[in-house]
């Protein structure tokens, strides 16, 4: 069964003689498991996808399946519930709750989700620790690089165990060795646990790793290779 069902896409940003066409019909189908990177050059489209196949924008025409659900038609509440438990975002805007440590970020949707208390600390200990961040548990984002939010941010979106991890950019703010590992813990997940992956990323190491690459343009798919 396909995890990702778009089809006809269509995002205008702004109004009247400004306008901007992020997306221009943009069909793309992405089956369970998948290992995915949507690449182009900035500005066509990558982040404006991504955030319409998690529910955080809305397209203006066409349609977005996930697990075959019309998210589109969702009321706000539902759309919420969704995300939380089907979809772990890894965004460039963090997100992090600026009171919490890492540790408490971390097992924070694991939290919404009524797992365990133990169960939540073993998680997060092995999850912190194998983004190199076991030496930062306690600390709050606050006290933290740019590059260790982020790598918060992915232990996070993993801890939940997700079936769809949507990704923008998740090395951008990475140096290479922590972005080694991530795309380690990243391809460990989809082949251990069937996890599907979709990632925007200008990263060579990263497209390299990828078993599938699907190029936008204009807001359009121009190219879909495996
Ligand atoms: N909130 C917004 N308001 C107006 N225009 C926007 C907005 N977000 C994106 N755009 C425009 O939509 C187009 C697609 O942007 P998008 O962010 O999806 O590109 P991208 O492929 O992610 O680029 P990058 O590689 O730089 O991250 C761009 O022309 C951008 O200027
Ligand atoms: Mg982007």
């Amino acid at each position: 069964m396909s995890v990702i069902r778009v089809k006809k896409l269509i995002k205008v940003y702004g109004k009247d003689d400004v306008v901007e066409q992020a997306l221009n019909g943009v069909d793309l189908t992405i089956e369970k498991g998948e290992f995915s990177a949507i690449v182009g050059p900035s500005g066509s489209g990558k982040t404006t996808l991504l955030n319409i196949i998690g529910g955080l924008d809305k397209a203006d025409s066409g349609s977005v399946r996930v697990d075959n659900v019309d998210i589109g038609r969702m009321s706000g509440g539902e759309r919420t519930q969704f995300r939380l438990h089907k979809i772990g975002f890894i965004f460039q805007a963090y997100n992090l709750l600026p009171v919490l440590t890492a540790r408490e970020n971390t097992g924070f949707i694991m939290q919404l989700q009524g797992v365990d208390a133990e169960q939540r600390r073993k998680r997060v200990d092995k999850l912190l620790h194998s983004v190199g961040l076991g030496d930062k548990m306690d600390s709050p984002p606050g006290k933290m690089s740019g590059g260790q939010q982020q790598r918060v941010a992915v232990a996070r979106a993993l801890a939940a165990k997700p079936a769809l991890v949507l990704a923008d950019e998740p090395t951008a703010n990475l140096d290479s060795g922590s972005s080694e590992n991530l795309l380690m813990i990243m391809s460990r997940l989809n082949e251990e646990e069937g996890t599907t992956f979709v990632f925007s990323t200008h990263d060579m190491r990263v497209i390299r790793k990828a078993r599938r690459v699907v190029t936008l343009e204009d807001g359009k798919v121009i190219k879909d290779e495996s």
